[in-house]
C-alpha cells in the first residue's frame, strides 16, 4: 500500500518536474524569431489579465507591480510554442513602453496540464504608477511571418489613485498620508460649536478642519507638534451642523496642498447632565406644531412673493438687489496660468465652487471645441459678458504646484492653456484702463497672497487665500448682485 503511494508520488513528481515553466527577461526590440520564416506558428492566447500587486520589496520606489497572467489555448499548435512576449504602454504625463519575453523552459507535450486544467502562467513586473492608463499586449512566439496577421491579445488597465487598497502602499501615497488613519470624529456641542477629534500624523503638524453643510459653516487651523496624538478642536459654526461634513486637510511637507483629505460626519454629542429623551423632544415638537405650521406657511408665501418680485425686477432689467437671491447658480469663469496643475488644483477648486458656493464653473479645459470654433478672444469676450465673476487662480509657489502626486495625464496645462490666461489678463487690463467697473474680477491664491510682479495689476481685485479665506470668498461670490467699488486703479498694466 505504502509502496504504491510512494510510486504514485514519484510518478507525479516526475510529471511536475517536466512541466514547462517560464523564464522572463526584458526584450525591448523585435524577437529574433521575427527574422526567420516559419511555416507553422502557435495560435494566440486564450485569456490575458492584469492586476496590481504589492511587491515584496516594501519600501522600494516601485512597490506596486503588475501581475500579468495568461492562459494558453488548448490546441495542437501549442507544440510549436517557445515563448510569450508581453508589452506594456503606459499613458500619463510621460509615455512609457517596455516588453518582457517569457521563454517556456520545456516544449509543451500536452494541450492541457497533466493534472487537468489549462496552461496558465503569470509574470509579476512592470511598475504601476498612479492614475495611469496601461495598454497590455501579448503574443506568442514564434510569431506569424512578416506579412501575415499576427495573433495577439490585449487588455487595458487603469491604475487607481492613492485611496485604492493596494495603491495606498505606493511610496508617493505613503508620503501623501495614505496610511495615516486620522479616525475623524465630530459632534455638535450646541448651536454654535462643533467638536472635532482626530489622530495626528508623524508626517506633518499642520491641518485644517472644515465644516460644510452645502456651504462652509466653519473651519479651524490646527498646529500639533507632538507625535501621533488624539487632538481635539472646537470649531465655531454659523449654521446647522448636525449631519454636516467635516473635511480634514493635512499639509505634509511632501504633498503640500495636495495631500489626501479625510472626511467625517458631524453627529450630535452625547448629552451629559440634562438630557432630552427622544419622546420628550417629540412631544415638545408636537406641542409646537399648531404654531409652527402657520408660521411655515407664512414663510413659504413670503418666499414665493419674494421670488415673484425678483423675477419681475429681472424682467424690467433692474438687477440691483441689496441681498443675494441665492436661487440661480453664480456663473464663474476660472482662468489660471499654465503652470498650475490642472488636476489637483483647478479641479479641487472647481469642485469646491460647485459644491459649496452654489456656482456653475466655466473652464477653458471643458470648452476646447467651442474655443477652437470661436477663437479664444471671441470666446473670452462672450464669457466675460455672460458670467457673474471671473476668478484668476494664481499661485506664487510654482515648484510645489505640480509635484509627484499630481496627475498630469489628461489636459496637461503645459500643452493646452497657454494663451488663455494672458488673454484674460489683457482683457482685465483693458477694463482697468477704460475705467470699466472691475467688480467681476476676483483673485484666488494658493498659499501666500502676494501678487507676482507680472500680474501686479490684479492687486486692485479682492484677494482670497484658499482654503483659509474660503467662507469669505463664498460670501463674496454669492453677493454678485451687489456693486463693489473698484477701489484704486493702476495706470500701468504691463504684461
Ligand atoms: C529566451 O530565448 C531567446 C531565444 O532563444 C533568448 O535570446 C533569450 O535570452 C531567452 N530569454 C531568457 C530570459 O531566458
Ligand atoms: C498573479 O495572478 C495569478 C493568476 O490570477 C495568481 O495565480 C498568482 O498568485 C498572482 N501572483 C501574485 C504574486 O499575486
Ligand atoms: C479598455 O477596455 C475596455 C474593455 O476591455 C473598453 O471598454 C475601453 O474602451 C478600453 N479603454 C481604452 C481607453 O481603450
Ligand atoms: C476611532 O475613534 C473612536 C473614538 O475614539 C474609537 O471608538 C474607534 O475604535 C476608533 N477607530 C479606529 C479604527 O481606530
Ligand atoms: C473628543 O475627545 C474628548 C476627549 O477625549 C471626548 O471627551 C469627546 O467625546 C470626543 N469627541 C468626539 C466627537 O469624538
Ligand atoms: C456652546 O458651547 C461652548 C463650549 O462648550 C460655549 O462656550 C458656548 O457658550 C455654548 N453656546 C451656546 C449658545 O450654548
Amino acid at each position: 500500500m505504502s509502496l504504491a503511494l510512494l510510486s504514485l508520488a514519484a510518478l507525479c513528481w516526475g510529471l511536475v518536474s517536466t512541466e514547462p515553466t517560464i523564464q522572463c527577461g526584458s526584450e525591448p526590440g523585435p524577437s529574433p524569431e521575427w527574422m526567420v520564416q516559419h511555416t507553422l506558428t502557435p495560435g494566440d492566447l486564450r485569456d490575458l489579465r492584469v492586476e496590481p500587486v504589492r511587491s515584496r520589496v516594501a519600501m522600494e520606489d516601485y512597490s506596486i507591480l503588475m501581475n500579468v497572467s495568461w492562459v494558453l489555448r488548448a490546441d495542437a499548435s501549442i507544440r510549436l510554442l517557445k515563448a510569450t512576449k508581453i508589452c506594456v504602454t503606459g499613458k500619463s504625463n510621460l509615455q512609457s513602453y517596455s516588453c518582457v519575453r517569457c521563454n517556456y523552459t520545456e516544449a509543451f507535450q500536452t494541450q492541457t496540464r497533466p493534472s487537468g486544467g489549462r496552461w496558465t502562467f503569470s509574470y509579476v513586473g512592470f511598475p504601476v504608477e498612479l492614475n495611469t492608463v496601461y495598454f497590455i499586449g501579448a503574443h506568442n512566439i514564434p510569431n506569424a511571418n512578416m506579412n501575415e496577421d499576427s495573433p495577439s491579445m490585449s487588455v487595458n488597465f487603469t491604475s487607481p489613485g492613492c485611496l485604492d487598497h493596494i495603491m495606498k502602499y505606493q511610496k508617493k501615497c505613503i508620503k501623501a498620508g495614505s496610511l495615516w488613519d486620522p479616525n475623524v470624529t465630530a459632534c455638535k456641542k450646541n448651536k454654535t460649536v462643533v467638536e472635532v477629534n482626530f489622530t495626528t500624523s508623524p508626517l506633518g503638524n499642520k491641518y485644517m478642519a472644515l465644516i460644510q453643510n452645502r456651504i462652509v459653516i466653519g473651519f479651524s487651523n490646527v498646529l500639533e507638534n507632538k507625535p501621533p496624538t488624539r487632538t481635539s478642536v472646537v470649531i465655531p459654526v454659523t449654521g446647522e451642523s448636525e449631519g454636516a461634513m467635516v473635511q480634514l486637510t493635512p499639509y505634509f511637507h511632501t504633498c503640500g496642498n495636495d495631500c489626501i483629505r479625510r472626511k467625517g460626519t458631524v453627529v450630535l454629542c452625547p448629552q451629559t447632565g440634562i438630557s432630552f429623551p427622544l419622546d420628550g423632544r417629540r412631544s415638545m415638537m408636537g406641542g409646537w406644531w399648531p404654531f409652527l405650521l402657520p408660521a411655515l406657511l407664512g414663510a413659504t408665501a413670503l418666499l414665493a412673493a419674494g421670488i415673484y418680485v425678483i423675477w419681475r425686477h429681472k424682467r424690467i432689467k433692474k438687477a440691483s438687489f441689496p441681498t443675494a437671491t441665492l436661487l440661480a447658480p453664480i456663473k464663474v469663469l476660472v482662468v489660471y496660468p499654465s503652470e498650475i496643475c490642472f488636476h489637483h488644483t483647478v479641479c479641487h477648486f472647481t469642485e469646491f465652487l460647485q459644491n459649496h458656493c452654489r456656482s456653475e464653473v466655466i473652464l477653458e479645459e471643458w470648452q476646447k471645441k467651442k474655443i477652437a470654433e470661436m477663437g479664444p478672444v471671441q470666446w473670452l469676450t462672450t464669457q466675460k459678458k455672460a458670467v457673474d465673476k471671473i476668478v484668476f487662480l494664481l499661485s506664487n509657489d510654482v515648484n510645489t504646484m505640480c509635484d509627484s502626486t499630481c496627475d498630469k495625464s489628461e489636459g496637461s496645462p503645459h500643452e493646452n492653456s497657454q494663451d488663455l490666461f494672458p488673454l484674460a489678463f489683457n482683457l482685465f487690463c483693458s477694463d482697468l484702463r477704460n475705467q470699466t467697473p472691475l467688480r467681476k474680477y476676483m483673485v484666488v491664491y494658493f498659499r501666500e497672497a502676494d501678487t507676482k510682479d507680472e500680474y501686479s495689476a490684479l492687486s486692485v481685485c479682492p484677494k482670497y487665500r484658499l482654503m483659509k479665506d474660503a467662507p469669505a470668498f463664498c460670501t463674496e461670490l454669492l453677493r454678485v448682485e451687489q456693486h463693489m467699488s473698484a477701489g484704486k486703479r493702476l495706470t500701468a498694466c504691463s504684461m
